[in-house]
């Protein structure tokens, strides 16, 4: 049973799990998606990510309680989207004969975003960073679906994946109304956070040039975040 305690810990919110936590690295390794098992934890992957989008919508709209109410209202629909998209993946996992926590978790989403962030902070890396990576990895996922049997595993993860194309749209439309408000110009704190970013938060996934579009990141920036990615590989010696 979850305490109060269990969330709040020095200046911050935390997060309870009833489920073992692990940092992203040490989860045990993925079996292949055509077995039966496979497909489970990748349904257990995407529960654990829901959740944490979930939490990260509720969390932006507890801390920021002056934030313009039409902003709020969207992500208040958001965070009710993720959460059908939680409940989406739960059914999976026990058709799939799994349940919540067959499998640690993480809460490497969570922990991307600090208590002392600014309101554009905040969309610009839940959902323009971890969602928006979401998008890449969604594609790849889908890729690698194909030809895997389990058509409800398939339509959950293209469900996701399409619906997660208006959460990454939310912040690309929110990220740049907010910057004028503050007299930011958005294109140059893009690519100054992005420089940051692909160091604090590495992702690797191939770039889902398409839904990124849809998804409003303009040509300019699919460039920036490229080469922000090359760089930080180039640095770490993996080019
Ligand atoms: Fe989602
Ligand atoms: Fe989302």
């Amino acid at each position: 049973m979850l305490t109060r305690s269990d969330f709040y810990r020095g200046d911050g919110i935390t997060l309870g799990r009833d489920v073992p936590v692990v940092m992203a690295a040490e989860l045990p390794p993925k079996p292949g998606l055509n077995s039966r098992d496979g497909q489970a934890r990748l349904i257990h992957d995407l529960a654990s990510i829901e959740l944490q989008a979930m939490e990260l919508a509720v969390r932006t709209l507890y801390e920021f309680p002056d934030a313009n109410p039409e902003f709020r209202k969207e992500l208040a629909d958001l965070a009710l989207e993720e959460s059908r998209h939680l409940k989406l993946c739960l059914r999976d996992l026990r058709d799939l004969g799994f349940d919540w926590g067959s499998w640690p978790a993480h809460l490497a989403l969570w922990n991307a975003v600090s208590p002392e962030d600014s309101l554009l902070d905040r969309i610009l890396v839940v959902h323009r960073y971890l969602e928006a990576s979401g998008l890449d990895a969604g594609e790849s996922i889908l890729r690698r679906l194909v030809g895997v049997a389990n058509k409800y595993v398939n339509r959950t993860v293209k469900t996701i994946v399409d619906e997660e194309v208006g959460h990454v749209a939310f912040g690309s439309r929110w990220y740049r109304r907010v910057a004028e408000e503050l007299h930011i110009d958005p294109e140059t704190d893009f690519r100054e956070r992005m420089a940051v970013l692909v160091y604090t938060v590495p992702r690797r996934e191939r770039l889902a040039m398409e839904l990124r579009r849809q998804a409003g990141f303009t040509e300019y920036e699919l460039e920036v975040l490229e080469a922000a990615r090359a760089e930080y590989e180039r640095r770490i010696g993996l080019n």
